[in-house]
C-alpha cells in the first residue's frame, strides 16, 4: 500500500485503498485459502486504452504453494483473520494527499531505499522534522479511515529539546534515547536516532489501522531517505511498556527511527 502510496505520486495517477469488498469471493477466486489472503484492495485511476478489453478468467487462479511444501496451519493467525474481517463504523478518507517532492528525486528515493542499520549520534535538521511531520499528516485516501497517535521521542533534532512529542507539541522534556532504545526491545537504533516515532491507535477496525501504520511508516522511510537521511522500521518493541511510557493505552501497532546514517 506504501508503494502505492509513493507511485502514485510519480505516476501522477490518484489511487483509493478499499478495505469493504467481497473478500471472501476474491480469495476464493485467487485459489488462496489459509496460506495467504486477501487484506485490502486499491482503485488507481490508471488510463486504458478503449482497444483494451479487460476479462476475468472463468475458472478460479489455480492455487501455488509459495512456501514450497512447508506450510504450516496456525489457528491464532486464522481466526484473527476471521475476526479482523468486518468493519464497523468506518468513515471514509476521500482526500489525497499533496506531495511536493522534486520527481526525480523522490524515485530515486523509492528505488535505493533501504533501512539503516546503524545511526551517528549527529542531529538531524529541524527542517527535516517538520517535512516527516508534514507527509505523515498527509490523508490516507480509503473507504475506512482510522485515527492513528503518532508519537516522536525527539533523540536529537537541532533546535528541539529532547523529549516526548505529538507533531510539534511537546508531552514531556528530557533525554529518553536510552529509554527509547529499550523500548524497541534493546535495540540501539531507537536511542541513535534522531527521532523514534511510536504510531499507536484506538480505533476499532484493526485491518485498516494497521495497514494505515504501515503506510505511514513508508512515508517516513522515503521521506528520510530523500532528505538524505536514514530510517529503520521497528516492528519489535515491548508493548506494554510502551503504553505506559507514553501514558497511552492505544494498540502500539509500529515504531520508525529516523536520523543520519552511519556511511
Ligand atoms: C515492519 C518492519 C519492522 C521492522 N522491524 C525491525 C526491527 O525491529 N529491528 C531492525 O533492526 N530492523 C527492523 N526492520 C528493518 C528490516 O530489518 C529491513 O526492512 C529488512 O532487513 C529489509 O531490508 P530493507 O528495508 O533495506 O529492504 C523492520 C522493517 C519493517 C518494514
Amino acid at each position: 500500500m506504501g508503494a502505492i502510496d509513493a507511485g502514485s505520486y510519480l505516476y501522477g495517477h490518484a489511487y483509493r485503498i478499499v478495505y469493504d469488498f467481497h473478500i471472501d469471493d476474491a480469495n476464493r477466486f485467487f485459489g488462496f485459502s489459509e496460506e495467504e489472503f486477501f487484506l485490502s484492495a486499491a482503485m488507481a485511476a490508471v488510463p486504458v486504452a478503449d482497444s483494451e478489453e479487460i476479462t476475468l478468467p472463468k475458472a478460479p487462479i489455480e492455487p501455488c504453494d509459495a512456501t514450497g511444501g512447508i506450510f504450516e496451519h496456525n489457528a491464532l493467525i486464522e481466526r484473527a483473520y476471521r475476526e479482523t474481517l468486518p468493519l464497523r463504523g468506518c468513515k471514509a478518507q476521500p482526500a489525497f494527499p499533496k506531495m511536493t517532492f522534486h520527481p526525480a528525486a523522490w524515485e530515486e528515493a523509492i528505488l535505493k531505499r533501504r533501512s539503516t542499520r546503524e545511526f551517528l549520534p549527529s542531529p538531524m535538521s529541524h527542517a527535516a522534522y517538520e517535512a516527516i511531520l508534514e507527509s505523515v499528516a498527509m490523508p490516507v485516501p480509503s473507504d475506512c479511515d482510522e485515527p492513528l497517535q503518532i508519537y516522536s521521542v525527539v533523540n536529537r533534532v537541532e533546535g528541539m529539546e529532547p523529549g516526548i512529542y505529538r507533531g510539534t507539541k511537546r508531552l514531556k522534556s528530557g533525554d529518553f534515547s536510552q529509554k527509547a532504545a529499550y523500548l524497541c526491545l534493546e535495540q540501539k537504533l531507537g536511542g541513535d536516532s534522531g527521532v523514534t516515532f511510536f504510531i499507536l491507535s484506538n480505533g476499532c477496525n484493526y485491518r485498516a489501522l494497521y495497514q494505515k501504520a504501515g503506510l505511514i511508516g513508508h512515508r517516513i522511510y522515503l521521506v528520510s531517505v530523500y532528505l538524505g537521511l536514514g530510517c529503520s522500521g521497528i516492528g519489535a518493541y515491548y508493548d506494554d511498556e510502551v503504553n505506559d511510557f507514553l501514558e497511552d493505552d492505544g494498540m502500539v501497532l509500529y515504531a520508525v527511527a529516523a536520523g543520519v546514517p552511519k556511511a
